[in-house]
């Protein structure tokens, strides 16, 4: 049996398989912990099952390495551009992630920003609840066709094929672009290639160093000015301040976006940008995935305490 610390709350029946080990945290009201606090309790748990708003970094995994204790990190979310994996390996600390069991809800979630930002849901809502609305107009919240459009998914991962084959069912023409070729129908080895081709573009790569800012200014002016971005895969793979000036300047038609650079801060200009949908981060957000999601992660760590080796153990690049 270990020590075990869970760094927010997890949904109702998340901690089930740490049943017998000694549980710590979270925060009573479900605050994050600091980077000093997490530091302090690497050095005393064995285990910590974290959230993507923890960073867990090459200083927290030292102080779990330096007191010999800290054996696993399980991250609840499939992305774990929060943890420094190759200080992790280094020190022979597993990290696992929970692959597979939010592609659905997550391509539900892609999907229903294609849908909003390409139809000006979020505006004309907006409109209606603020009074604005004064009465039905042919001329009115004229937004794009989903259904007949040329969908672009940029990184085709388990979520990306969800996404097109969702797309399938709407009529679309689908191309996908990935970093090594797929040898599937629609892939496009040249990504500004398929930006200029697409009327939306979905993004479903990781986050992290080698994705940073892949939609930057430049290639946002590949796009067509109708086109429609989602983003629902990490705000660092899109420059959020190009996008919004590409919003306020009619180069882009809408965006439909889940995730942020510095989540839970938001770009101003975004804010003020028209024709923009703005979720905060639900993509896996369905009762039922995020339990699936907390009970993969915690009984990974129960695995890795009772001496196994998990299925969802992540391998540093
Ligand atoms: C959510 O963003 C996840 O990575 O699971």
């Amino acid at each position: 049996m270990g020590r075990v610390l869970v760094t927010r709350r997890l949904p109702d029946g998340g901690l089930d398989p740490l049943a017998g080990h000694d549980l710590v945290g979270p925060n009573l009201d479900d605050t994050p912990y600091t980077p000093e606090e997490l530091r302090a309790y690497a050095r005393e748990c064995d285990a910590i099952v974290s959230l993507l708003t923890d960073r867990i970094d090459a200083d927290v995994l030292d102080a779990g390495a330096q007191s010999g204790r800290l054996r696993v990190v399980a991250n609840v979310a499939v992305g774990y551009d929060n943890i420094d994996v190759r200080t992790a390996a280094a020190h022979g600390i597993t990290v696992c992630n929970t692959p597979g069991v939010l592609d659905d809800t997550t391509a539900d979630t892609a999907f229903l920003l294609i849908l909003a930002a390409s139809r000006l849901a979020s505006t004309a809502e907006a409109d209606l609840r603020t009074g604005r609305w004064k009465g039905w107009g042919v001329t009115q919240y004229l937004g794009r066709d989903v259904h007949g459009a040329t969908l672009g998914v940029v990184g085709f991962g388990r979520i990306g094929r969800a996404v097109a084959r969702r797309a399938e069912g709407f009529g679309m023409r689908v191309l996908h672009h990935a970093r090594h070729s797929t040898d599937e129908p629609g892939y496009v080895a040249d990504l500004d290639e398929l930006l200029a081709a697409a009327d939306i573009v979905s993004l479903h790569t990781p986050g992290g160093a080698a994705t940073h800012h892949l939609i930057d200014a430049r290639r946002l002016a590949l796009m067509k000015p109708t086109a429609v971005l989602v983003n629902s895969a990490r705000g660092t793979v899109v420059d959020e301040l190009a996008l919004a000036e590409a919003l306020h300047d009619g180069r882009l038609f809408a965006a439909g976006l889940d995730v942020y650079e510095r989540e839970p801060a938001i770009e101003p200009r975004l804010l003020s940008a028209p024709r923009t949908v703005l979720l905060p981060h639900i993509g896996s957000a369905s009762q039922a995935t995020r339990t699936r999601m907390a009970t993969m992660a915690t009984t990974a760590v129960a695995t890795v305490l009772a001496g196994g080796t998990p299925t969802n153990v992540v391998t540093p690049p």
